[in-house]
């Protein structure tokens, strides 16, 4: 049987750029900016893109589009009976892990969309915001059921297969959620006080950059890209063969910066404006968010329901084109590998999944105190993926095309077998795959060992 493959260019674009477009980019990067200090941070992750991000996702494609297999069989098929199957497996592994910390908070998405839908906000302050919060993460039960809810959803979309479920629906949400978070950036900066916000990530403080935050940095380029795990492997597996893959890593970073950054510029000038810590956690988006709507709108309720509402269907959708890349890495490494149809496959991985976001949503709460090396067991999930999973990954990656496939393979996909060509682009992409990306994150690395 011909292998699925995404029909258009564009569609290609934007079903990557729907799988590097989450909560990834609306939730967690603002709250790690917020943890590192701000514009320094903002500066370097910005640099771990353009160095290290673009150059690997590349270096996925390549792989990928070479292989056209899922990720484990692709090290098989280029480097047959070595060790490089190892990268894969933990790619896997990787996608597993965080497809399940990954769904609690888009269970929380969820659960906040019901809550504008229902009008749950109007008339809450600051402190209201913290407590439903609080109140809900903390709740023995009811994260769990939106989570399992967000799940079912994902796997209706994957069970769809690849054309009809994933270029479908990336085509139609991601214009839509630009437009809005446009809109809402330029509320929240016309709110009192948001001036301090706005020199918060434009205003850098070189002292605060220590060897853990240079880490996070990396972490936060790699996690937002869908980098380090492969699932741009088993994306590019899906293109055909006139793709130009530089372009469109170049266009999936740049959709994925600019959302990051849209994102920094409605959280912080809220945030200060409302009198809302940067370094609040993973609950700065929950907190600040519904306060923009609130204060902003203050005086036409109608228009403060309508865009909250909008804005929590969209990211609910945002996180949902994320979740069917990492489900999509692990359902197409077991249905081939193992030889089982996609359905049954899918099964498997929604199953197992869903066991370890249960564990993962209740240590919001009522296992909260069941910690590993002192985390709970949601931020350890983020922490072994972020930053040790997808950093060694794309370290493994780069290493795989600089050096161990042959130059005039890597040379034939990026030029699309001779069609294209960038005398210099070409080389110097090479460059940095063999020696820049493995030393540069070997070092960041090694300095926070
Ligand atoms: N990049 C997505 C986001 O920013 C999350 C994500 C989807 C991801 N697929 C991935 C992260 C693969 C790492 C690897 O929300």
């Amino acid at each position: 049987m011909a292998r699925s493959e995404f029909a258009s260019k564009a569609g290609v674009v934007l079903a990557a750029a729907g799988s590097a477009v989450g909560l990834g980019n609306i939730w967690r990067f603002p709250y790690e900016t917020g943890n590192n200090g701000g514009a320094a941070f903002i500066l370097l992750y910005i640099g771990c893109i353009i160095l290290l991000g673009i150059p690997i996702m590349v270096a996925e494609f390549i792989i990928g589009r070479r292989a056209r297999t899922n990720e484990v069989a692709a090290y098989e098929t280029l480097a047959p009976r070595t060790h490089w199957k190892w990268v894969g497996h933990m790619g896997v592994w990787a996608g597993a892990i965080i497809l399940s910390f990954y769904s609690v908070v888009a269970g929380w998405a969820l659960r906040y969309m019901v809550e504008a839908l229902t009008d749950g906000f109007s008339g809450l302050d600051t402190t209201g915001f913290v407590q439903l919060f609080e109140g809900f993460t903390t709740h023995p039960y009811l994260p769990t059921v939106y989570m399992m809810l967000f799940f079912l959803g994902t796997h209706y979309i994957i069970t769809q297969g690849v054309e009809r479920g994933i270029e479908r629906f990336s085509k139609i949400m991601m214009p839509l959620l630009f437009l809005l978070l446009v809109i809402l950036a330029v509320c929240s900066m016309l709110l009192p006080g948001s001036g301090a916000g706005l020199q918060f990530i434009f205003k850098p403080d070189f002292s605060k950059v220590t060897p853990a935050v240079c880490l996070s940095a990396l972490g936060q380029a790699f996690f937002s890209l869908s980098l380090g795990l492969g699932c741009l492997i088993t994306y590019a597996s899906y293109f055909r063969s006139n793709v130009n893959l530089l372009n469109s890593a170049l266009r999936v970073a740049g959709i994925d910066t600019l959302v990051a950054i849209l994102a920094g510029l409605i959280i912080f000038p809220a945030a200060f404006s409302v009198g809302i810590q940067p370094d609040a956690g993973p609950g700065l988006l929950f907190i600040t968010l519904p306060n923009v709507f609130q204060q902003a709108f203050a005086g036409v309720p109608f228009v403060a329901w309508l865009l909250s509402l909008l804005f929590y269907i969209l990211l609910v959708l945002a996180a949902l084109t994320s979740t069917i890349s990492q489900h999509e890495i692990v359902t197409a490494y077991l249905s081939e590998e193992f030889n089982l149809t996609r359905r049954r496959a899918a099964r498997i991985v929604t199953l197992g999944c869903m066991f370890l976001g249960v564990l993962c949503a209740l240590s919001w709460g009522p296992i909260k105190d069941w910690t590993l090396c002192g985390m709970t067991l949601f931020s350890f999930c983020d922490f072994i993926t972020a930053k040790f999973m997808l950093p060694l990954g794309g370290l493994f990656i780069s290493l795989f095309v600089g050096w161990r496939m042959p130059r005039t393979e890597v040379m034939q996909e990026l030029s699309n077998n001779g069609v294209l060509s960038h005398r210099f682009v070409y080389p110097t992409l090479l460059f940095i795959l063999r020696y820049v990306a493995p030393l540069a994150i070997a070092a960041i690395f090694v300095n926070e060992l």
